[in-house]
């Protein structure tokens, strides 16, 4: 089966990008990143695609003009650069730009998003220290597809990381990004073959035993 073409967006460092990007060096990966789009000048990501040999582009948002004008033609923009690299599925990677509900039902089944919680838990900015404020002792993460709701399309994997007595946001962010590094490229793997279909109820079935549950504190 040809390998799907990916297209990865980015607005930052993209240690999620440069994890599908060492994913799909495996031979028998489904897919390849065929483009890297920042919106963000200069953003940490675009280097490292770069010296991995991949396209990467900027599409700065700022240059489009502020209100709906401005992100249709950004998106438009974007809608362009996918369709010249002939892209099969998007993964958006730290990508701080909400889509439209145009945009984001044109590419229904074929954009996916990581998000550092455990959906529909903690949704939006600064979800770490919203976590440890609230006590949760179980974190996370999340990939699912992308709906026009922020943070709410159907789910694909989730990987459970446990809070730890003195942890920081940044701790607790550094613990869920090992695990995001895991989670979305087997999740992209997946929707590359096609293999978590969305059903009517607009849930993704997943096989398997599930692997266990994560107790914290640890049960006796
Ligand atoms: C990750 O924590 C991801 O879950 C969230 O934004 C962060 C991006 O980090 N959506 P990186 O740019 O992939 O390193």
């Amino acid at each position: 089966m040809a390998r799907k073409k990916l297209a990865v967006l980015i607005s930052g460092r993209g240690s999620n990008m440069a994890a599908l990007i060492d994913a799909a060096r495996a031979d028998d990966y489904p897919a390849e990143i065929a483009l890297v789009i920042s919106n963000i000048p200069g953003a940490g990501g675009l280097s490292r695609a770069a010296e991995a040999g991949i396209p990467a582009i900027t599409i700065d948002h700022k240059t489009f003009g502020k209100g709906a004008d401005g992100k249709r033609d950004f998106e438009a923009a974007l809608q362009a650069a996918l369709e010249h690299a002939a892209i099969d599925i998007i993964c958006l990677a730290g990508f701080m730009r909400l889509l439209s509900a145009a945009f984001v039902n044109r590419w229904r089944g074929r954009i996916v998003n990581i998000h550092p919680s455990l959906l529909p838990a903690f949704k939006g900015l600064d979800v770490h220290a919203a976590m440890l404020a609230a006590g949760v002792k179980i974190a996370g993460c999340t990939v699912h597809y992308v709906s026009a709701d922020m943070d709410a399309g159907p789910i694909i994997g989730q990987a459970a990381v446990p809070v730890l007595a003195g942890d920081t946001p940044e701790t607790l962010a550094a613990r869920i990004l090992v695990a995001e590094h895991k989670l979305y490229p087997e999740c992209v793997r997946r929707v590359a073959l096609g293999e978590a279909p969305i059903d009517e109820q607009d849930i993704v079935a997943v096989p398997g035993d599930g692997g266990g549950a994560l107790f914290n504190p640890p049960v006796r």
